[in-house]
This record gives C-alpha cells, structure tokens and sequence, in this order.
C-alpha cells in the first residue's frame, strides 16, 4: 500500500461473477488493493431493495461471488474483504442519513428511474401500455411489489456503505455516477446542517476500465439475459459468442463493416493482441464474423479454464471464506463505528 488513502467499493450477491463484473470492476480492484488502503464488500443488502422475497439463495451467492473474487486474485492480507450485513454500524447510520435526505433527490435519480422502469416493464410485459406504465412510473406509490421504501433509499444506502468508511475513492461504473452524487450531497447536507463535517467527500474512480457488453449490445447483466457466467460450461460459452450482436449492415463475411458498435469487437479488445489488426480487417471486409467469433473464442477458452482451475483451490473451503470475512467484519465494524460514534456525537444523540 503506498496511500492510506481510503478506496472502497461492492457488488450486489448475484452469484457466480459474469465477464463484465470480472473485467470491468475485479481486475481493477486487484490493482487497487496493491495501491491504497481498500475496502471490498457483498452488498447483499442492497439486493434486498428488489430481491427481498428471493433469500434462499443469499448465502450461497455470497459465497459463490466471494470464492471468484478470491480466484481473481482479492488478497484478504492487502485489502477488507465483508459482508455489509456483518456491520450493523452500516444499518444504524443508514437510518440517520436517512432522516437528512431530501425525498426529490431519491425521486429524482435517474438511475431509479431507469430501474424501475426495467423492472416495471419485465412485470408487466405485454400486460400493459406504455402510457399506463408511464403512469406507474411516475405516481409516487408505483408498484405495490417493486417501490417499496428500501428500494427508493438504495442510494442513501449506498451513500452510508461509502461515507462509514471515509472513503476517498469510489471505483464504479458509470452507471452508478448519479448515486455516487449523493453521497457527495449527503456529505456536505450533513456539515451545513450541523456545522460539522463529519465525512471524506468521496469521488469517482473512473479508471480506464475495459467495457464489456452483454451478448447484445446493452450493459451486460445478469437481469438482461445478456451475460457470459464464469460458471459457465464452456460450449454454452461457444454458443453464446457465435450468437453475439455484431454490425447489421454487414451481411456477407467480406461486406466493410464497422466494429465500434459490435460486441465481438468489443471483446477482442480484450482478449486479442492483434486486436487492431482485425479491425482494420473488418473494416476492409477482409474478416467474416463467423471466423472473427471464432478465432475470440479460441482465446478465450483458456482463459476460462484456467480461471476455473485456480477455483477449485478455493471451492468448497468454506472454513477459509468464513475466517476471511470474519476477520473484514472486524476490520470494517472498527472503522465503521469510528465514523457512527462522531457522527452521534456531532447529531447530539449520544451523551
Ligand atoms: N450499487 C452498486 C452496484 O449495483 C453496488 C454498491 C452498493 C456499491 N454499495 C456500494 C458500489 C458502495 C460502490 C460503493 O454496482
């Protein structure tokens, strides 16, 4: 560690990691735990906020989750590693924060919008039209089964996981930009309310990050059925490469197309040196996508298997991943109760 500056960031437990969790977020995270002082977590109450009725498989999904960042290379002797249910500080300043923020904030974020409108129109499918929707989308009460209070307070929620820590840097998508505003808003409400600052205004870490797309084009997820698992079995993997989006313009394998908005592109950029080179090829007309999908598979499955190998040193070894986040759980709750004590102290709610 040569900061001491405070990174913190988490994943929401869905389970086994898929190509762009991996990527986009794990492979950062590796480099990151080498540089500051770091702090990983399982968001699983987060995924509360939608999944609150799906429990069963909480726990194994945890497990599964931190078993891949384990392989990935998350080393619990460089950074902390917890499960943000483990630190009841997280619940208690969750509730404070909660009583400062502005309800047009909540309402207002776009990334709820445009969440609750995907899960809206995944229940509704077909049922109902836009204009209804529309209507269940604006109206404060929303769906009786999605809007609930939890789900509307993700991003106070999420403001607490950050400013309990003291975090300086957040590493996140840029999906998650609108969230990480009010985290910073929250911080500077709380010293103008009070007088006192209590929290590191936490900002961004944007860093070049590989994009990848799911299977069709749009960010990939587990919830848009567009994602590669890295559980998964390796001809689904072949298959779902052979099928992935690629430039509709180009019809026979030596029409010129464009490879920017093509997602065996976007992969090769990972996964291929001569990346460059098939790019200019594409745009010659000089590479069929079949033979580009398959030439990315090449390179990937060895990828895959040797991730799946590395796995297996940490599977099933549930006494390590139990000594692993009982250890974060400690770490975190010390820095966590830190912050909560200050801020009770400056709220006056404590004697
Ligand atoms: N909202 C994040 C996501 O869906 C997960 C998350 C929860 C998070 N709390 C966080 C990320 C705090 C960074 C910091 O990806």
């Amino acid at each position: 560690m040569n900061s001491e500056k405070i990174v913190l960031s988490g994943m929401r437990p869905t389970g086994r990691l898929h190509l762009g969790n991996f990527h986009g977020a794990l492979k950062n995270w590796t480099r990151l735990q080498d540089k500051y002082n770091c702090y990983f977590f399982v968001a699983d109450l987060h995924s509360l906020t939608t999944a609150y009725d799906q429990t069963q498989n909480l726990a194994a999904n945890s497990q599964a989750m931190l078993t891949d960042w384990l392989t990935a290379g998350l080393d619990p002797r460089k950074c902390t590693i917890y499960i943000q249910s483990d630190v009841p500080e997280i619940s208690e300043l969750n509730t404070l924060l909660g009583m400062i923020t502005p309800l047009g904030w909540l309402l207002r974020n776009p990334t709820y919008k445009e969440q609750i409108q995907e899960l809206l129109k995944q229940k509704y499918a077909g049922q109902m039209d836009e204009k209804s929707l529309g209507e269940k989308l604006n109206s404060i009460a929303g769906d009786e089964e999605i809007s609930s209070f939890g789900f509307l307070g993700y991003p106070v929620l999420m403001a607490t996981d950050i400013l309990i820590h003291q975090a300086a840097y957040v590493p996140v998508g840029k999906d998650q930009t609108a969230h990480l505003e009010i985290a910073r808003d929250l911080a500077r409400r709380f010293a103008e309310i009070y007088g006192t600052p209590a929290f590191t205004e936490p900002e961004p870490l944007f860093t070049s990050v590989a994009r990848v797309p799911g299977l069709d084009g749009r960010k990939m997820s587990k919830s848009y059925n567009n994602a590669i698992s890295l559980g998964e079995d390796l001809e689904t993997v072949r298959k779902k490469v052979m099928a992935m989006f690629t430039d509709p313009n180009k019809k026979k394998a030596n029409d010129p197309a464009d490879p920017e908005g093509c997602v065996v592109f976007a992969f090769h950029k990972i996964y291929n040196p001569n990346a460059a080179k098939r790019c200019e090829e594409c745009k010659a007309g000089a590479l069929g996508c079949v033979a580009c999908k398959k030439e990315l598979f090449a390179l990937m499955e060895p990828e895959l298997k040797a991730f799946s190998e590395r796995r297996k040193s940490f599977e099933n070894d549930t006494d390590l991943l139990h000594k692993i986040v009982l250890e974060g759980k400690e770490k975190a709750r010390a820095s966590a109760a830190k912050t909560l004590a200050s801020v009770k102290k400056i709220m006056r709610i404590t004697q």
